[in-house]
């Protein structure tokens, strides 16, 4: 019987460690849906690779910034240029409430990261793509996903 004690209490901390952070596949299948899969020339898994080294699939993710801004959520969107934090200065390019930003359903971090991209420089706007994932193999981060 401890074997199957061991495997009930494995299985109830994955639930607890899957409330925040959505899993790789999951997150790969809601970008697909929203069109990303090669919007503005990037792939899925430059978009996973983005969203895991910035908040490694957290969607709650807030971090402070030295200059007193917030990046916001899996794709730590930052609160000087694109989102509203009724906190500092923002130029809210995304006309978004930053809160928005860690909704469940990623709508709304979707659609701010679409404007992000479009600019000048593209994922480059991210500097740990830039440092991370710009020019080296991403494919596998795509490995057992099935978008259909
Ligand atoms: C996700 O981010 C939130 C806010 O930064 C943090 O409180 C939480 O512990 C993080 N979750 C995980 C699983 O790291």
């Amino acid at each position: 019987m401890p074997g199957l004690l061991l495997v009930s209490l494995a299985s109830c901390l994955l639930a607890i460690k899957q409330a925040s952070p959505i899993s790789r596949c999951d997150l790969a299948k809601v970008l697909h849906e929203e069109d990303l899969d090669g919007f503005e020339g990037y792939s899925l898994s430059d978009w996973l690779c983005l969203a895991f080294t910035e908040s490694a699939f957290n969607i709650t993710k807030v971090d402070e910034n030295t200059d007193g801004s917030f990046d916001y959520g899996i794709f730590q969107i930052n609160s000087h240029y694109w989102c509203n934090d009724y906190q500092s200065h923002t130029e809210n390019i995304c006309h978004v409430d930053c809160q928005e930003l860690l909704s469940p359903n990623l709508l709304s971090i979707i659609n701010c990261a679409k404007k992000i991209v479009s600019r000048a420089g593209g994922m480059k706007n991210w500097v740990k793509w830039r440092l991370h994932c710009e020019g080296r193999p991403l494919s596998y981060w795509m490995t057992g996903c099935h978008l259909g």
